[in-house]
């Protein structure tokens, strides 16, 4: 009978692949919509103190974050004495918190607004300073309860190898027992598939390694998070970890777009700066109310990806009013024309539809084309609806669009004194016409600009476009950016894009660290100069060693890097000792990467992969004529965990 039930589910599982075995979520009644507030993790790491905590509650209310929904105030390691006292149960760290938890729960809890706390399925928590509530599940979790602690982030370190379901089904029986609704936060970083069994054992679990404030990283839990959409409902979400909007490691328009997609993915939203220091633009981004509606959807639907084709991306996302959520979000470096339509999101057919941009706050007419010029790595976010479209204004997608590119050579990156041609195009995909629209550019000062064409219409038509091609001539004054857009009868919309002037390259033999990139993109963090790339934070690396031969020169780079200069044709080679950096950790004897080194759009070099074992070696790549050099690190055909590439006294020669 049993084998029957489960070649039943296997066929079903067959024939509909996306719907996931139907695993109840804890019926409890909490985490209905997913769970919203603050951890100190990503800001301070072990530095916790109650100030912080006490600030943090402060700042929920004084700057209207807990009107915005934020509720739950979260300690993450560190809290605890690194003993446990005479009676078997935890304490607080006498420094870090002198008062003690329960002190800092009755100060949140007067504010209208709940604690979590942290420990570790196993015996001592992941920074190694507290122990952790393996075989001590019941005694910990009563402990949190009579501190009046609402939620327990429960993570995976030093657990001993024993089974996942078996540690993390023991901590939510002592949860239970404790009769205290307590948020239950599975931490195993995604390692045992945890969406299959997690809706049973807790509200959210983990479904990747550890965020960091990073592009690359956001993007590559994105791609692991995004595909397990079916298994997120109310009680029971898919956690891609905390945010980092705020930390200082990517643009606004990254953190738009990582706070969109979180969104669009219900995800927890727990903010992981500190709201001391935040910008007033960054805390603008997680006040943003009609982003957060989405995520707090009571409908509980994950959005799902319905194209993603040359980093360009569709998400779609019900909501529980009949309203329907979209995003189009350019993985991409260069802004690029995004759009879906009506039938492709399934939409009911209606004479026209109100697409309201959830990022300017305004509502658009639109005849069933969702589109927008998407800036490189931004996202745009529609809530889409049949309402009042005919008051709408028009939605048009007007914006820049870079020519072809050398492959692997960002767009943006423009030569001063060397021509370039841009075309600027606007579509009016409103119901209505949209009268005397004139696309327009406008450059830096002191740079030339040369108008090719110009298209001139009276009436632009539902559907119909205009467009308009200058040649730009970049100098090396003026703030690199150029302002696009199309202005029309009643209104207009006007985008910038950032371009990359870049530096010149010195004559002669230069070590290659001190000469000035073009652009770079390192995979943890900043590629470092004379040091190896420790962890995302610049400048934390250790002298540059290759199986004991330390180099004082270099450039220490996590895969994936990529670094690009500019040579203007005017170089012949570079050459490079490289290797796996000595930075690695004892334990985890693993590590490998390719180097590779590109001049233009063809591969001059390549180290073939190279492991942590591995003594270094040279590896030269002619460069005559190019104008571009790329170098890059890959993860080496595995993950890119441990992958310190070293460039030991690069050389480059001009
Ligand atoms: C693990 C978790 C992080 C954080 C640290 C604390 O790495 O995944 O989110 O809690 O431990 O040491």
């Amino acid at each position: 009978m049993k084998r029957l039930v489960a070649l039943a589910a296997g066929l079903a599982f067959v024939v509909v692949p996306a719907a996931p075995a139907p695993v109840l979520a804890l019926p409890d009644g909490q985490a209905l919509t997913p769970p919203m507030g603050f951890n100190n993790w990503n800001a301070t790491g072990c530095a916790v103190d109650e100030k912080l905590i006490r600030d943090t509650a402060d700042l929920f209310v004084a700057q209207g974050l807990k009107d915005a929904g934020y509720q739950y105030v979260n300690i993450d390691d560190c809290w605890a004495a690194p003993d446990r006292d005479a009676t078997g149960r935890l304490t607080h760290h006498p420094q870090r918190f002198p008062s003690g938890i329960k002190a800092i729960a009755d100060y949140v809890h007067a504010k209208g607004l709940k604690l979590g706390i942290y420990t570790s399925a196993g015996t001592l928590t992941c920074a190694k300073t507290m122990p952790g509530a393996l075989d001590h599940e019941e005694v910990d979790a009563q402990t949190f309860a009579d501190w009046g602690v609402d939620y327990l982030k429960y993570d995976n370190c030093n657990n001993e190898n024993r089974p996942a379901l078996e540690r993390y089904t023991k901590m939510r029986d002592a949860l239970k027992k404790t009769g205290r609704d307590i948020v239950y936060s599975i931490c195993e970083w995604g390692q045992n598939k945890p969406w299959e069994w997690g809706a049973e054992v807790g509200h959210l679990w983990r479904t990747t390694g550890d965020i960091t404030d990073t592009w690359p990283k956001v993007v590559e839990i994105l791609k692991k998070n995004a595909p397990l959409a079916p298994y997120a409902k109310p009680g029971a979400w898919n956690d891609p970890d905390m945010l980092e909007v705020g930390n200082g490691g990517m643009t606004a328009t990254e953190y738009r777009s990582h706070f969109s997609l979180w969104a669009m993915m219900a995800a927890p939203l727990l903010i992981g700066a500190d709201l001391r220091r935040i910008s007033p633009e960054n805390l603008d981004i997680l006040r943003n109310k009609e982003v957060i509606a989405l995520d707090q959807d009571r409908l509980g639907a994950q959005g799902r990806v319905v194209s993603q084709v040359d980093g360009k991306w569709i998400f779609v996302k019900p909501l529980a009013n009949g309203d329907t959520a979209v995003a189009l979000f350019n993985e991409n470096a260069v802004a690029t024309r995004i759009g879906t339509s009506a039938p492709a999101l399934g939409l009911p057919r209606r004479p026209a539809y109100t697409a309201r941009d959830l990022w300017q706050h305004k509502d658009f007419q639109t005849a069933g084309e969702f589109t927008a010029v998407v800036p490189a790595h931004g996202t745009v976010v529609y809530r889409v609806s049949s309402r009042n479209w005919w008051s709408a204004e028009p939605l048009v997608s007007a914006g820049l669009e870079l020519g072809e590119s050398i492959p692997g050579i960002p767009a943006q990156i423009v030569p001063a004194g060397q021509a370039f041609e841009v075309a600027v195009s606007a579509t009016n995909h409103a119901v209505l016409p949209v009268i005397n629209p004139r696309p327009r550019l406008s450059v830096p000062t002191g740079w030339r600009v040369e108008v090719l064409s110009q298209q001139r219409k009276l009436v632009l038509g539902s559907g119909e476009s205009v467009s308009g091609r200058w040649r730009i001539t970049p100098a090396a004054t003026g703030k690199p950016e150029l302002t696009s857009g199309v202005d029309y009868g009643g209104g207009s919309v006007t985008s910038t894009t950032e371009l990359i002037v870049p530096p010149e390259t010195p004559r002669g033999t230069s070590p290659l660290g001190d000469v000035p990139s073009a652009w770079e993109s390192g995979g943890y963090g900043p590629v470092e100069r004379d040091m190896s790339n420790g962890s995302w934070q610049p400048k934390d690396g250790k002298p540059l060693t290759i199986n004991g031969t330390v180099y004082a020169k270099g450039m220490g780079a996590h895969a994936p890097t990529e670094i690009v200069y500019y040579l203007g044709g005017k170089c012949s080679a570079v050459t490079s000792i490289v290797g796996i950096d000595d930075d690695r950790n004892d334990a985890n004897k693993v590590g490998s990467a390719s180097f590779e080194i590109w001049a233009d759009g063809a591969k001059v070099a390549d180290s073939g992969v190279r492991t942590w074992r591995d003594d270094p070696i040279s590896i030269t790549g002619a460069l005559r004529g190019a104008k571009f050099l790329r170098l890059v690190v890959g993860d080496g055909g595995d993950s890119p965990s441990y992958d310190r590439g070293d460039w030991a006294t690069p050389a480059l020669t001009c």
